[in-house]
């Protein structure tokens, strides 16, 4: 299945899934980032993957910029927009326009801490166990319907960063497991509430 991977920084969930795109059946188009300085252009670059940038400047609206990505991604007719570290929250007409077909990973256990800094604010709480997300896109900030999570526990050592490593480590497994359900045609949005693995409700 052809897809398009959206980015914004370091890439280490991007890697992942470069190393597991053969076993996936994925074929990665594009790489495709917001930010000219994101280290996963590199990573993309090094797997000989087309990368785009798409400079936030040169566009003075939401709308105008998800336009002109729209129109980028409609280039290569791919089935899946993967957001991996994407840091720009999409519009409605981004989301309307590829219904069901994006996912995201976010690194806790949503609903809980959806948004910025869940690290930190995990361990704010008394929380014990944290985690990564992975759940379609729908038109509400890390809210469509969650397809599976990993979890890590908290301990009274761990800091931002530990916490953020932990995390991480989980998401490289994960996120590829989800793509492949995805590509294997078993993964379905149904509306922004609720989506089938298998035809099942999850
Ligand atoms: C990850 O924690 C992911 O959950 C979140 O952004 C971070 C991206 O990390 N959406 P990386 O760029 O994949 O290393």
């Amino acid at each position: 299945m052809k897809a398009v991977i959206l980015i914004s920084g370091n890439g280490s969930n991007l890697q992942s899934i470069i190393d597991s795109a053969d076993r996936i059946d994925l074929q990665i188009s594009c790489v495709i980032s917001n930010n000219k300085n994101a280290f996963g252009l590199k990573r993309a670059e090094s797997s000989k993957i087309q990368t785009c940038i798409i400079d936030e400047e040169l566009f003075n609206s939401k709308d105008i910029f998800d336009k002109n990505l729209i129109k980028i991604i409609d280039q290569y007719d791919v089935q899946l927009i993967i957001l991996a570290g994407y840091m720009r929250i999409l519009t409605p007409l981004f989301i309307s326009h590829y219904f069901g077909k994006i996912l995201n990973i976010h690194p806790s256990l949503l609903p809980k801490f959806p948004g910025l800094n869940t690290h930190q604010r995990v361990l704010n709480s008394s929380d014990t166990i944290h985690g990564a997300s992975v759940h379609f896109v729908v038109n509400k900030l890390d809210s469509g319907p969650i397809i599976a999570q990993d979890y890590v526990k908290i301990n009274h050592l761990d800091t931002v960063k530990s916490l953020s490593i932990k995390v991480l480590r989980k998401e490289h497994d994960l996120y590829p497991k989800i793509i492949h359900w995805y590509t294997e045609g078993r993964l379905k949005l149904i509306d922004n509430e609720s989506a089938t693995l298998d035809g099942q409700m999850i």
